[in-house]
């Protein structure tokens, strides 16, 4: 897999977000797959500043989130959707009608969770008749985790509701008051899916991920750490910065 690594996490960001910014006027209606969290949000900050200043025009991509709680309805500020909309697709210009998540509602209403496979199905399917993903956004969970594959799933893993890692719960607990509040499940876009993006890249930023990088370069194919899944793909990269690189 091929590391770039970058003098400070703001010169990572900008790299990226030019990236993205050339795709995007290459191809207006480029397909984008997109990460939440701490990782992305000076990309995000990035491409909306490019926006304003640089007329840069996104209204035309389509965009696909990796993950969605189970249960949070895309109203819910908490949801990863009303986290984009506050973080991205506002600030950007990104039509909210061309953005799709794996939340398991319906028409504003949850989907029971016997009929969840096919919505996943349906997600998947979106996907490919938008064409596929050009360029797919990810962080890396501390236990290894790619959208919210947790440790043990599979290479053939599709879209699906999977139950949350403790770490991961843990992780969120201060966003949602309390662990008590943080859900137990989420729907996933698989390690199958994250692999069929044309171009992948994965950011790790900071001291704190660079354990977390070492094993990812030092690992492959093992369910027991699914970023060690993208060693496969010749369309990987890893964008580091100083502290996080090793
Ligand atoms: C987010 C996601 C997760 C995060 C990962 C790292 O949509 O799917 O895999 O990318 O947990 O989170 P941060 O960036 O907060 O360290």
């Amino acid at each position: 897999m091929e590391m770039q690594v970058f003098e400070s996490r703001a010169a990572a960001e900008r790299d990226v977000a030019r990236e993205i910014a050339g795709l995007v006027r290459r191809r207006p209606d480029a397909v984008l797959g997109l990460a939440t969290g701490n990782t992305p949000t000076g990309v995000y900050a990035e491409l909306a500043r490019l926006r304003r200043e640089e007329g840069l025009d996104l209204s035309r991509v389509r965009t696909f989130n990796l993950d969605e709680y189970c249960g949070l309805a895309p109203t819910n500020p908490r949801s990863f959707r009303a986290w984009m909309e506050r973080e991205l697709f506002v600030p950007a210009g990104i039509a909210l009608d061309r953005v799709c998540f794996p939340d398991g509602f319906e028409a504003g209403h949850p989907v029971r969770v016997e009929e969840l496979p096919r919505v996943c199905d349906a997600f998947e399917r979106a996907i490919r008749d938008a064409g596929g993903i050009d360029l797919q956004l990810l962080g890396i969970g501390r236990n290894g985790h790619i959208g919210f594959n947790e440790p043990g799933s599979t290479r053939a893993s599709r879209t699906r509701r999977v139950e949350l890692h403790p770490w991961t719960r843990e992780d969120a607990a201060a966003e949602f008051g309390g662990l008590e509040h943080v859900p137990t499940h989420a729907i996933t876009m698989g390690v199958a899916t994250i692999l069929e993006a044309r171009a992948v890249r994965v950011l790790a930023f900071g001291a704190k991920k660079r354990a977390l990088v070492r094993r990812t370069l030092d690992t492959a194919n093992d369910p027991a750490w699914p970023a060690s899944f993208l060693c496969a793909h010749a369309g990987v990269r890893l964008v580091v910065d100083r502290e996080a690189a090793t």
